[in-house]
């Protein structure tokens, strides 16, 4: 039996809940499976701030690093968003990316059929659309230097931050893109800001340089204003996008809006080898925490993206994934999606519904 080492990190707001889900999927699916889990959790963002006062602890970084793979719920709210920056939540996460060298975020953004009135678009827009957001992670404007607070020639305060680039942080997310582009569609398309920016200038050539090794795959370049439109009004010209670590923060909650819910939405964050990290994009919606109204499906998928992608173990992870959508077949809907004439539960009452799905589709698959 295959054995494997993972770290969970609730974080805060919705975290714990959604977490607890995601533990009894991940109980369910290692019975079924034969799969062996020893499960350690961590504290990071808010709840390692009030506990040890720091919202990274050296503990936390290094049993991520130990492990096979790390599933992380969500970290932030409203108690420490006045905190000086080296102690918001945000600061854990963005340090744990850095430390653990993940420098590929992959967010898929699907509609699903039985999801497609959910979305704000038309149904036309909508039906079909499957898009997969590559962003670079840990470079660029989050990470650049110089930075900080200061004063400009006339004394007055000034805040600032750098966009910079390297050719072979570059070089390597475009490896990470191509390869995944060329498992879908063939069809990768690269956002940038080269009419304004020298790092994006840089962005542009190095993609068109590795493109030459991919003749398979079919690249071209957009402006991310225009993307930004694009994603709205024909949603369905895109096949995989990447793009660096601040526009793609911002194309992808754009891109999951077409599908309907942020809920619904898995991510991971990986790099060539050595452990992943698998995270919803959601945040901590520290307005519904504690409800048990939280929708717990983007944490149950990124559960299967950790299967699939961090661990190799395919068919478990299929099993997840196709249990989500019978889940959803079934009529069961969290509040971020409901729609006339289904049934309304709560994060727990779905996360049931989901393993019964599980235990279910056995013999299928
Ligand atoms: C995300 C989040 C983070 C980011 C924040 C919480 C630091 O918005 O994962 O997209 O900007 O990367
Ligand atoms: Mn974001």
């Amino acid at each position: 039996r295959p054995k494997y080492r993972l770290t969970i990190l609730p974080g805060d707001g919705i975290g714990p809940e959604i977490s607890k889900v995601a533990l009894d999927v991940l109980c369910c699916i290692s019975s079924e499976e034969g799969i062996d889990f020893e499960v350690q959790e961590k504290l990071l963002g808010g709840a390692a701030i009030d506990a040890l006062g720091t919202p990274l602890p050296d503990d936390t970084l290094e049993a991520c690093k130990d492990s096979d793979a790390v599933l992380l719920a969500a970290i932030g709210g409203y108690q420490w968003d006045n905190n000086e920056p080296h102690l918001r939540p945000e600061r854990g996460l963005l340090g744990l990316r850095a430390g653990m060298g993940v420098f590929a975020n992959l967010r898929p953004a699907v509609v699903l059929p039985q999801l497609v009135d959910s979305s704000t678009l038309k149904r036309e827009v909508a039906e079909g659309v499957d898009i997969m957001v590559v962003r670079e992670l840990t470079g660029g404007i989050y990470f650049g230097q110089p930075k900080g607070f200061g004063k400009n020639s006339n004394g007055e305060q000034i805040g600032f931050n750098t966009e910079v680039y390297s050719v072979s942080e570059i070089d390597r997310i475009a490896r990470v893109a191509f390869e995944i582009a060329r498992k879908r569609r063939g069809q990768l398309c690269s956002v940038d800001k080269a009419n304004v920016l020298e790092a994006s200038q840089l962005w542009r050539q190095t993609m068109t340089i590795v493109a030459k090794d991919f003749p398979d795959v079919e690249l071209t370049h957009m402006l991310v204003d225009n993307a930004a439109m694009q994603l709205i009004r024909n949603p369905k010209q895109f096949d995989t996008i990447v793009t660096n670590n601040i526009f793609g923060d911002i194309l992808s909650d754009e891109a999951s809006m077409l599908t309907g819910s942020i809920g619904m939405l898995p991510s991971a964050c990986v790099k060539n080898s050595g452990p992943g990290l698998f995270e919803p994009i959601h945040g901590s919606a520290p307005d519904i925490a504690g409800q048990d109204k939280a929708n717990p499906l983007a944490m149950i998928l990124s559960v299967a993206m950790l299967l699939k992608y961090g661990l190799g173990e395919v068919k478990a992870a299929e099993r997840i994934e196709k249990a989500v959508i019978q889940t959803l077949d079934n009529g069961f809907r969290t509040g971020d999606i409901m729609s006339a004439g289904k049934k309304l539960v709560g994060c727990t009452a779905i996360g049931q519904e989901v393993i019964r799905a599980i235990q279910a589709n056995h013999l299928a698959s």
